[in-house]
């Protein structure tokens, strides 16, 4: 995947999907800017693996460190802290090729399993307002800068629940169904120069997906995947990283579903 020395601003990378990817497109060459929003602790040891991976493969001095990566630290729901995020990327980049906007509100276990019919302004505003509102300002945030360009991709993350439904999660899940409407919608507007697309994922075994679920809940989920696993982070990352690079140069306003074969449609 041609992504040596592309510019890629990742939202949520000290999560689990977030750091994969963040390795992933490390040991490809790619300047990454990393965000995160209140794991200070995760972020410090993902820039260090990566320090210590890169200089590992013997990559040159400069390739390596301050100057290829950067952490920074926002709240993607606030459009004047992303802008503020995006405008230090192109400044230190000078441009941004990517965006991969990973960022999503933690799962609550209380929330998702209440009472779909019972749900509060709280509990509705959290996916939406980060998930949904969040992806939303990075891309308003980095559109300006991709067209001064005349290019740029762009890489959501969606759910399988969008896709089919689900009995539980309903904020969640309605957060991201409006992601595949962004993205099909902006993919109309961003054409011919910026590419958009998501990625749907089912289950992917990050620490903050694991913790939402106990062993037989683990037990019912398996039966309905084909593959008879949760998907890896790394595996995620792939596909993420696929729609972002040029390799995906003729695709946009699509999803791609990575869940083992769950969701059949
Ligand atoms: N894992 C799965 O099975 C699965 C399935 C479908 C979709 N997804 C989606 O894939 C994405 C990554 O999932 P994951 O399992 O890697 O989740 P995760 O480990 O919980 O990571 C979530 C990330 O979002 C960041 N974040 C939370 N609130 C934020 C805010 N207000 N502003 C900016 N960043 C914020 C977190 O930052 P801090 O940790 O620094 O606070 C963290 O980096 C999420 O959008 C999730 O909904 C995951």
């Amino acid at each position: 995947m041609g992504m040596k020395g592309k510019r890629v601003l990742i939202t949520g990378a000290s999560g689990g999907v977030g750091r994969a990817t963040a390795l992933l497109l490390a040991g490809m060459g790619s300047r990454l800017a990393l965000q995160y929003f209140s794991n200070k602790a995760s972020i410090d040891s993902l820039m260090e693996e990566i320090d210590g991976r890169i200089e590992e493969e013997g990559k040159e001095e400069e390739e390596r460190g301050s100057n290829t990566i950067i952490k920074i630290k926002a709240d993607v729901s606030r459009y004047e802290e992303v802008k503020a995020m995006v405008d230090r990327v192109v400044e230190r980049f000078d441009g941004i090729d990517s965006l991969i906007a990973l960022a999503g509100y933690p799962m609550h276990r209380e929330v998702w399993f209440a009472d779909p019919l019972e749900l509060t302004d709280g509990m509705l505003d959290g996916p939406w307002s980060v998930d949904l509102k969040g992806s939303y300002n990075c891309i308003k945030a980095v559109v300006p800068y991709m067209r001064r360009q005349g290019n740029g991709s762009i890489v959501l993350v969606s759910s399988t629940p969008a896709m089919v439904g689900d009995a539980h999660g309903l904020a969640y899940t309605l957060a991201k169904a409006s992601i595949i409407a962004l993205t099909r919608s902006l993919a109309l507007v961003l054409a011919p120069e910026i590419r958009i697309n998501c990625v749907a994922l089912g289950s992917i075994s990050t620490e903050a997906n694991m913790r939402g679920y106990d062993e037989d809940q683990v037990s019912a989920l398996l039966k309905d995947i084909p593959m008879r696993r949760f998907g890896t982070p790394e595996e995620a990352a792939r596909a993420i990283a696929f729609l972002a690079s040029d390799d995906a140069s003729y695709i946009t306003g699509k999803v791609l579903v990575v869940d083992g074969g769950e969701v059949r449609v």
